[in-house]
């Protein structure tokens, strides 16, 4: 990749992909709108931007802070004199201006949620602008945690959390995801442990403590990401392969024996992958999402280490952003769908070609029943059921739910299964390597779809429902209908025990983890306690280590009164945060018990271990 376009040179030439202004506008426009507008960033990129990024940071544990300098170049327009920055949280000590400290910067008002902007007086020559800062105890991306919350017990651990603007909390940045820049970095840890980014990484502990990473590709900052501890490295494949503590990296390389394959099938779908290494690590259970693409290095939940590998769709998933969201990118959090939908769209045919059609299909079908109960939660705010979101003045958390992931998968397979595979694929592959390190908006992909998916036939437009997809609530009515025999048998099996009472009569010998997930999601609203108690003893349930179908089985335990799963469910309360999991779980046990004493006895102790994208919604339910 070549260094980012200054934009002053070549205004006039250069329009992004991202520019909703109709295309006449390139010769006449003397400053050529390169990037979208900012929503939930104070930076004002159009009249300076940064470039690269020269981050030099201390990790110092024991006051749970970050501390350094980053030192960004910068490009500013002509005429311009002021380059933003958003900051949240942070403590800002100098600036300096191409090696001269300066005293002509200004901390704006806060914003809730956005935080504060820094303003620096700069010129249009200015070349370089460098800030000192340290963190401090509201920086909501970093989770720092004592060794009892680690596996290994010995070694305190931290990570950070980016997405969608938390980085925010962690680096003075400009946190628009249509802002890239390259960077490079050195961090000083405590000497015993081991630092990793989103960039080239070490595979050993350096006794010295100082790690220099490189970020040669340009990227927004919500995937700037850092963690340290008491980290090993084992390979998979030749381009990939696998970190985590020492006593989980054994079944974490395992699990992902078949990332390698993955790696190989996504490229033969759509192209070089952009970012050389593909490495993953398996952080520790407070870990609040399922996985975070973070470029080259994937943050992963352990909660996927089934021990059967049957949970890996997630690597696939992640690994598909690598595309979908980190090389092409949503514009703005308001086209969120076009990370997320083309990723699940993406996972699902990784996991189609690495595995089978059937596979792809109960990860389809799984999806599609989420999708339903996202709808019917979402009933009284159907806005948020677009595709095209509106996050102005809103946390963009808020908008990040199944709509953007499921919706837009089942837009994307629709319009595979009208056009034929073939040409998708094609259409696809050109929207990946056509658009490489830029930003896309929803309106400049329908433009691309109609034009080159549909040769510009307005008709196909029109009788493919796309506007009504994207701009209205709910799912078309032209939605493609995904069937599964494997669910079938798991639906026949399911209605002869509910005839019987009896789980002898059931054939699950050879049943996948998918399946069982099918079989607890369609037991009635009502369960008996024997009829649970029956299950329970054959199958296993409440003892079982695969996280999805525990979470699953824990709801449906506490909306019918199943006491002996109470012990298993506070456990794994207490030592999973993966917010996934906890949502539902704890919105069944209030559900229960409208008082909320239940709930928030558990969640009383188990607080402490989650990260703030966790109780920030967990806080908000349980009223804290
Ligand atoms: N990029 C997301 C996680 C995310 C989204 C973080 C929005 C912050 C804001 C990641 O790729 C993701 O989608 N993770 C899913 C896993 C997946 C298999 C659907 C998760 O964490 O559950
Ligand atoms: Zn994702």
């Amino acid at each position: 990749m070549s260094k980012p376009i200054y934009l002053f040179a070549f205004s006039a030439l250069f329009i992004s992909a991202c520019s909703s202004e109709p295309k006449e506008e390139t010769e006449v426009v003397v400053e050529t709108q390169k990037y979208a507008i900012p929503i939930h960033s104070f930076a004002q990129p159009n009249k300076a931007a940064v470039t690269h990024l020269n981050l030099d940071i201390l990790v110092d544990f024991d006051s749970k802070a970050i501390s350094g300098s980053a030192t960004y170049d910068v490009v500013v327009n002509a005429g311009e004199n002021r380059i933003v920055f958003d900051t949240r949280n942070l403590s800002i000590k100098e600036v300096t201006i191409d090696g001269m400290i300066t005293k002509n910067w200004w901390l704006g008002p806060l914003k809730e949620f956005m935080g504060v902007p820094l303003e620096i007086e700069v010129t249009d020559n200015t070349k370089q602008v460098s800030i000192e800062y340290s963190t401090t105890e509201g920086a909501e991306a970093l989770q720092w945690l004592n060794p009892q919350q680690t596996a290994g017990k010995e070694h305190p651990f931290l990570f950070t959390q980016s997405q969608a603007i938390l980085a925010r909390t962690w680096i003075p940045c400009q946190d628009s995801p249509g802002i890239r820049y390259t960077y490079e970095a050195t961090v000083k840890v405590p000497n015993d442990l081991m630092a990793l980014m989103s960039a080239t990484n070490p595979t050993k502990i350096d006794s010295s403590g100082k790690y220099n990473f490189e970020m040669k590709q340009p990227i927004p900052s919500y995937l700037m990401a850092l963690t340290v501890g008491d980290l090993r490295f084992a390979p998979i494949g030749d381009e990939t392969g696998v970190y985590a503590e020492p006593s989980v990296l054994e079944s974490a390389a395992y699990e992902f024996a078949d990332m390698q394959k993955m790696l190989e099938a996504a490229e033969a779908l759509y192209g070089k992958y952009a970012w050389e290494r593909y490495d993953v690590i398996v952080l520790p259970p407070s870990f609040p999402f399922g996985g975070m693409e973070n470029p080259r290095l994937t943050f992963a939940t352990p909660t996927i280490l089934a021990g059967d590998r049957s949970l890996t769709a997630l690597v696939a998933h992640e690994l598909a952003h690598s595309w979908s969201g980190n090389l092409v990118t949503n514009s703005t959090w308001n086209d969120f769908w076009l990370n997320e939908g083309f990723t699940v769209y993406f996972e699902r045919r990784i996991m189609e070609d690495v595995y089978d059609k059937d596979y792809a299909n109960m990860l389809a079908i799984l999806g599609w029943q989420d999708l339903q109960h996202t709808l019917e939660e979402f009933a009284d705010v159907p806005n948020d059921t677009k595709l095209k979101l509106d996050l102005d003045n809103r946390d963009p958390d808020d908008g990040m739910s199944d709509i953007a992931y499921e919706k837009g998968y089942f837009l994307l397979r629709t319009l595979e299964e009208n056009v034929g595979r073939e040409k998708f694929d094609v259409f696809l592959k050109e929207h990946f390597t056509g658009n490489a390190f830029k930003t896309m908006t929803t309106e400049q992909f329908l433009v691309n779809l109609k034009e080159q998916l549909l040769d510009g036939s307005e008709e196909k437009y029109a009788e493919l429902k796309v506007k009504q997809w994207v701009y209205e609530p709910g799912i078309p009515s032209n939605v493609v209908a995904v069937e599964s025999p494997l669910f079938a048998q798991v639906e026949a099996q399911l209605d002869s025990f509910l005839a019987t009472g009896n789980p002898a009569v059931i054939d699950t010998a050879k049943w996948t983890t998918h399946q069982w997930l099918h079989f607890l999601r369609n037991m009635p609203e009502e369960v008996s306690v024997e009829n649970l108690a029956a299950i329970d003893n054959t199958f296993g349930f409440t003892k079982t280590g695969n996280s999805e179908i525990a979470a699953e089985w824990y709801v449906l335990s506490i909306e019918n009164n199943y006491a002996p799963a109470n012990q298993a469910i506070k456990d794994f309360l207490i030592r999973v945060g993966r917010r996934k999991f906890l949502t539902p779980i704890y919105g069944a046990l209030i559900k229960a018990d409208p008082s909320k004493e239940s709930a928030k006895a558990i969640y009383a102790k188990a607080r402490p271990n989650y990260h703030s994208v966790s109780t920030n919604t967990l806080d908000a339910m349980l009223d804290i």
